[in-house]
């Protein structure tokens, strides 16, 4: 019940009203039976959002598209993750000191590392947007060799130099994968409605290969049944929404977030207990 004790946390983004954070993170209080609720704000001015959860003594924010990199300048402390990255997605408040935190390369990479070991590994990484930038940072951290392609090479030669990766190229070069242990795709394409489109040409999915698609709606993309099909190890998108979660979640609270009913809150939602068509990326 809410009452004049509940600590409030919530997401701050812009839109926010297809986000999934809500679901999973009220569905871990409500396990624990912990005093704390989570709400959505749509926001346009950061700084004035970031002021409000001071004056508000609000616990904790999730922060999503647009205010990733513009909300650091307002916050007291910055987590060195997330300065690496450049970005936050989540913000703790303690006793008004505010400090940022990245978690979604964390999530990311607990996600892969339930399916595969890392350490001198080779990896293709597909994107040069912030989700494929907080992945990178987590994946050099582990000792990975990094090949980063995009559709537009420039960006992606930008992130590799960025991280120390091994080396990067346009789409031109997908047949780097027939060599990597690990795929991981950051981009959108696959993604509801679209789900008939994939990047990757089956004919480089071999049975060495660990595909790791981060587009979780549909929660199995054309690229995973297809990687799933030629004998390939798979990770899921939603596994790294619901361990990015999980750690913003430990972050809020200080406890262990329960991840069964987090993660059945959220296949729930994704296998068709809300309208499919209305789920964004995060
Ligand atoms: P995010 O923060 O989720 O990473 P983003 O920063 O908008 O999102 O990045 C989107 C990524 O998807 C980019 O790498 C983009 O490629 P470009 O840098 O060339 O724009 C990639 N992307 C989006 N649509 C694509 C498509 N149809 N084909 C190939 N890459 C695509």
């Amino acid at each position: 019940m809410i009452d004049a004790n509940t600590k409030i946390c919530c997401l701050i983004g812009d839109p926010v009203e297809h986000s999934l954070s809500p679901l999973i993170h009220n569905a871990g209080y409500q396990a624990l039976g912990i005093n704390y609720t989570y709400v959505s704000f749509q926001v346009s001015d950061i700084k004035q959002a970031i002021e409000g959860i001071r004056g508000l003594g609000i616990r904790g924010a999730s922060i999503t598209i647009p205010h990733k990199t513009s909300a650091i300048k307002y916050l007291d402390r910055i987590d060195p993750l997330a300065e690496a990255i450049g970005a936050v997605n989540t913000v703790v408040n303690d006793d008004g000191v505010l400090t940022g935190y990245n978690t979604d390369g964390e999530g990311a990479l607990k996600a892969l590392e339930e399916v595969t070991a890392l350490r001198g590994k080779k990896a293709v990484l597909i994107g040069g947007g912030g989700s494929a930038l907080a992945i990178a940072v987590g994946l050099k951290k582990k000792g990975v060799k990094l090949v980063v392609l995009n559709r537009t090479e420039d960006k992606a030669r930008k992130l590799a130099k960025q991280v120390n990766a091994e080396d990067s190229g346009s789409l031109e070069r997908l047949a780097e994968i027939s060599s990597a242990d690990i795929l991981i795709h950051t981009t959108s394409v696959g993604m509801w409605p679209k789900t008939s489109e994939t990047i990757i040409p089956d004919e480089l999915l071999h049975d060495r290969l660990t595909v790791f698609d981060i587009v979780y709606n549909p929660k199995e993309t054309r690229l995973l049944i297809e990687a799933r099909e030629r004998g390939c190890a798979i990770v899921h998108g939603y596994k790294m929404l619901l361990y990015q979660a999980a750690r913003q979640f430990e972050l809020f609270t200080g406890r262990q977030a329960p991840l069964p009913a987090m993660e059945s809150a959220l296949t729930q939602a994704l296998e068709g207990g809300r309208d499919a068509t209305h789920f964004d990326r995060r």
